[in-house]
């Protein structure tokens, strides 16, 4: 039986699987790798932050994810597939380490925060 989501040091080691694979996506690497060319050491922290906030509550993140992922859609397209994609490589990464309640809310909320973001990236503001 695989432990539940339990505090900060799993959310960074779920995290870190995540973008491991993300990194290495022959559908959705390029975004980050290539497009975005992120800065890992300031995007993993900001991840944990988030992620964390979601689950505990703990209020140390602060950001606009809507506005990031409109700007990488106006420098390179992105689509419903990729999204879906994302969806699916987090919740496999979710599935292959943790099981319980918190690993169920963190797949649901990822789920529907995915689904908004597409909808707010996608659909254009004119
Ligand atoms: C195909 C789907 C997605 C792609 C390609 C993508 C890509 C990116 C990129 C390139 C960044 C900026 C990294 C940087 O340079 O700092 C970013 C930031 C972020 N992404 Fe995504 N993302 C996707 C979906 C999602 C989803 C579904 C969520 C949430 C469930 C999410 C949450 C975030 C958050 C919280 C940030 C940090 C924003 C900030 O505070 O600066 N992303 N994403």
């Amino acid at each position: 039986m695989k432990k539940d989501i339990k505090d900060r040091k799993d959310i960074e080691h779920l995290v870190n699987a995540f973008y491991d694979k993300v990194k290495n996506d022959d559908v959705i690497g390029y975004l980050f790798n290539d497009v975005a060319r992120v800065n890992w050491g300031e995007h993993l922290p900001k991840m944990y932050n988030f992620w964390e906030n979601i689950l505990f509550y703990t209020g140390n993140y602060s950001g606009s994810p809507m506005i990031v992922h409109r700007e990488l859609h106006s420098k390179n397209t992105m689509t419903k597939e990729h999204f879906n994609h994302w969806n699916h490589l987090f919740n496999e990464t979710v599935d292959s380490m943790f099981e319980g309640v918190k690993a169920e809310e963190i797949k649901s909320r990822a789920t529907n925060i995915a689904a908004v973001m597409m909808y707010k990236t996608l659909t254009p503001i004119d």
